[in-house]
């Protein structure tokens, strides 16, 4: 039997990288699992199902939250994985720039988490999951909105853990902080900057994304009953 049997999970950017390893890793134990974007992709297994979401819009997350509570009834885990970044050192960001990444990788953890997170409380038990950064640790050159937003959405998830089990419902809010992790994601950055990124890693490889999937799905089961309100390292060992 899976460790995610009968439990319906909803994850935020689940048609790609991570998100994607993710939705097949959670459906391979048992899940059925809602991959959300805004851009459609097809699952090999039927226990993932795909529905349109834009993390920036709060009618497309409520609309996500109606439609999952009208076929399931119930939803246990969140994965809140949808990102981008938008690179420049800082004299040269843009306000689009830094608004674009604040408003997807922060306040797009927020506005399906104000949903989510407060149900869970109700319901009495649930597993958030929020996908942050090395980069949020340890800040990066050219990265200072990314950095940021990824720092809030650690902080957010520490302050989520307190607030939802304030009275008593087993919910558990915790962050993981992938290292480089080979998805579309790196395709803007050069070849020479992932070479350099391995070799900061004390494996000496940048990661794969069914490596982050395995730490997120262990999250969400009830194998990690006792952990939250933790940031969980995913990252070879690399220190920036
Ligand atoms: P990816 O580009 O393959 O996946 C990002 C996903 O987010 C896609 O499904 C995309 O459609 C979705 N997305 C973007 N904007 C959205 C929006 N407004 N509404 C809904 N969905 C939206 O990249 P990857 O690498 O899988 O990234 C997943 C998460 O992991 C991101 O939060 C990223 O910041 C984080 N991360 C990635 C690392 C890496 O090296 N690849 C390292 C550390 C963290």
């Amino acid at each position: 039997m899976g460790s995610l049997e009968n439990k319906i999970a909803v994850i935020t950017g689940g048609t790609s990288g991570i998100g994607y390893a993710t939705a097949l890793k959670m459906a391979e134990e048992g899940a059925v699992v809602y991959a959300c974007a805004r851009h459609g992709r097809k699952f090999e297994t039927s226990a993932v199902r795909y529905h349109y979401l834009d993390v920036t819009d709060a009618g497309s997350c409520m609309n996500l939250y109606e439609d999952v509570m009208a076929e399931q009834g119930k939803i246990d885990i969140l994965v809140a994985d949808a990102g981008i970044t938008r690179d420049a050192l800082t004299k040269n960001m843009t306000d689009e720039a830094f608004s674009d990444v604040i408003d997807t990788n922060l306040k797009g953890v927020f506005q399906i988490v104000r949903l989510i997170g407060p149900y869970m409380e109700t319901q009495g038990h649930g597993s958030i999951i929020a996908v942050g950064s090395v980069v949020g640790e340890y800040g990066n050159i050219g990265q200072a909105n990314y950095a940021a937003s990824k720092a809030g959405v650690i902080a957010m998830c520490k302050s989520w853990a307190k607030e939802f089990a304030r009275k008593g419902s087993q919910v558990r809010v915790n962050a993981i902080a992938p290292g480089y992790i080979m998805t579309d994601m790196l395709k803007t950055v050069p070849e020479h900057l992932l070479e350099k990124f391995a070799g900061m890693t004390m494996l000496k490889r940048l990661g794969k994304p069914e490596e982050i999937a395995e730490v997120i799905t262990f999250l969400a089961s009830d194998a990690a009953s006792y952990i939250t309100g933790t940031v969980i390292d995913v990252n070879g060992g690399m220190r920036l």
